[in-house]
């Protein structure tokens, strides 16, 4: 650091302040600022600003309460600047297990957003507080008038003060590991008018949340069982503007989906929507499915470009392949997890559902895998040959084909498909045992 100092002095204040600036680390600006009067001038000047435990004592420090030691060195730095527009303060509990009631007094926290509250955009706070609510941050935050992304850690939501101010330029909110309500929830997006990124990761205390959000583009729904102990019943959104939609552990899915474009759904999810005109990209994996709320999704989805079905089927029965496939004349790539490639059933016959009408004119990328290596799944496979013209790589996955010794036929009616279709490039994973 001394070294470099000899050569920032010849560097005008604007220079040298952007490149304190994207020092972030508070530590090294602490150190700058302790070197010469200068830079202590500087300092005032920086617009970013990240205090992150892990980095400044995390290893260095044993007492019993870190976030006291944090606390002092935020309030030190931070109430010397003016000006900033990007601050992280990150208290984050590595140790297990944790110090309990150590993490950052409130009146702190409200002094440290009052200082900013003219100029802060986006905030992190991590803040192990899993003791009591401190509505008062809330209030302090909601003064923050240009803050435009806030990603809050820990703590609890049991309720919105009824005193909060609005989020007026509110874009991106992630909330992690909170215990929140429904109604905490749905208060704060209602309290964001702007609001078109929502990440809800692991929180507690959520069972139907009804969110309301003329906006809101991108939602999030992560949740973490491990952590968070329950499923979420429903989510239900009213938001027009919606294009993407992830979801884990929720049970329902209740939305108008006329402008989603990505729908990633990990874990069984019933979905009560009426139609999925413009989705692009349906992604199915995870546990506990029912074959009809996956098939029913497909079918809605009429201009579907990527289909990634990797999901575990509860109770399998078969489905005509046609059934389901026919209507997706811009799928251009498909993934079949071993479950639901078990269910599928090539049809016979010409009828309005036979295999003739099927077509899938822009396929070109084509994955399955293979638990069982019957007839009826070459039989799928060469009806998928059949109908996409523009196939030109299928991977076929067999690493836990069951009983694959036992049965030569599957290997050899794969090298008769690639015969037949010299144009695709055939992949194919074979057991172990086989080799
Ligand atoms: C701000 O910096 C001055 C020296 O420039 C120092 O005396 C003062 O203690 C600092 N303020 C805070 C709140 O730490
Ligand atoms: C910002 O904080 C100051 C005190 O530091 C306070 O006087 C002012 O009212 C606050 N601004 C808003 C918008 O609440
Ligand atoms: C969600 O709230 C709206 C009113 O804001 C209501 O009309 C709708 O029925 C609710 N949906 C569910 C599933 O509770
Ligand atoms: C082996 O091949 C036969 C004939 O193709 C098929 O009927 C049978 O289901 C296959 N067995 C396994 C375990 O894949």
């Amino acid at each position: 650091m001394m070294g470099a100092m000899g050569n920032f002095d010849v560097l005008p204040d604007s220079v040298a302040c952007l490149i304190l600036s994207k020092l972030k680390n508070a530590q090294m600006v602490a150190q700058c600022a302790m070197v010469c009067h200068r830079w202590k001038m500087l300092s005032q000047l920086v617009d970013t600003l990240a205090f992150e435990s892990f980095k400044l004592f995390e290893k260095k420090v044993d007492k019993n309460s870190k976030a006291s030691c944090l606390e002092a060195i935020v309030t030190h730095m931070l109430l010397n600047t003016s000006g900033i527009r990007n601050l992280k303060i990150s208290y984050h509990p590595v140790v297990w297990p944790w110090i309990p009631n150590d993490y950052f007094c409130e009146e702190k926290v409200c002094n440290w957003l009052r200082h900013v509250n003219m100029s802060l955009e986006q905030l992190t706070l991590v803040d192990p507080n899993r003791a009591k609510p401190q509505p008062e941050k809330l209030l302090r935050l909601s003064e923050c008038k240009k803050l435009q992304w806030l990603n809050l850690c820990y703590g609890m939501i049991p309720e919105v003060p009824s005193s909060c101010q609005r989020f007026e330029q509110l874009r991106t909110l992630y909330l992690d590991l909170i215990a929140i309500s429904d109604e905490s929830l749905a208060t704060l997006v209602d309290l964001s008018p702007l609001l078109e990124d929502l990440k809800v990761n692991s929180c507690k205390g959520l069972h139907s949340p009804n969110l309301s959000a003329l906006n809101l583009a991108s939602l999030e729904f992560a949740n973490n069982l491990d952590v968070s102990t329950a499923m979420i019943h429903s989510v239900s959104v009213n938001a027009p503007k919606l294009v993407k939609v992830s979801l884990s552990h929720v049970e329902k899915l209740v939305i108008d989906g006329s402008a989603l474009l990505e729908l990633d759904l990990l874990c069984h999810v019933r979905a009560d929507i009426r139609e999925l005109p413009a989705l692009t990209n349906l992604n199915i994996g995870g546990e506990s499915w029912a074959l009809d709320s996956l098939t029913h999704l497909i079918r809605l989805a009429t201009n579907l470009c990527c289909l990634h079905v990797d999901a575990v089927i509860d109770w399998k029965y078969p489905v005509q392949i046609q059934s389901i496939l026919h209507h997706l004349l811009e799928l251009h790539s498909m993934h079949i997890g071993a479950d639901f490639f078990e269910c599928l059933q090539a049809g016979v016959g010409t009828g309005p559902l036979g295999i003739s009408t099927m077509s899938l004119p822009r396929l070109a990328s084509l994955s399955v895998v293979v638990g069982c290596g019957s007839h009826s799944c070459i039989l799928v496979l060469s009806t998928l040959l059949k109908c996409a013209p523009m196939l030109h790589t299928l991977t076929i996955d067999a690493e836990d084909l069951r009983k694959s010794m036992d049965n030569i036929t599957f290997f050899t009616d794969i090298l008769g498909l690639q015969r037949d279709h010299p144009h695709v490039k055939v992949t194919l994973v074979c057991p172990n045992s086989l080799v």
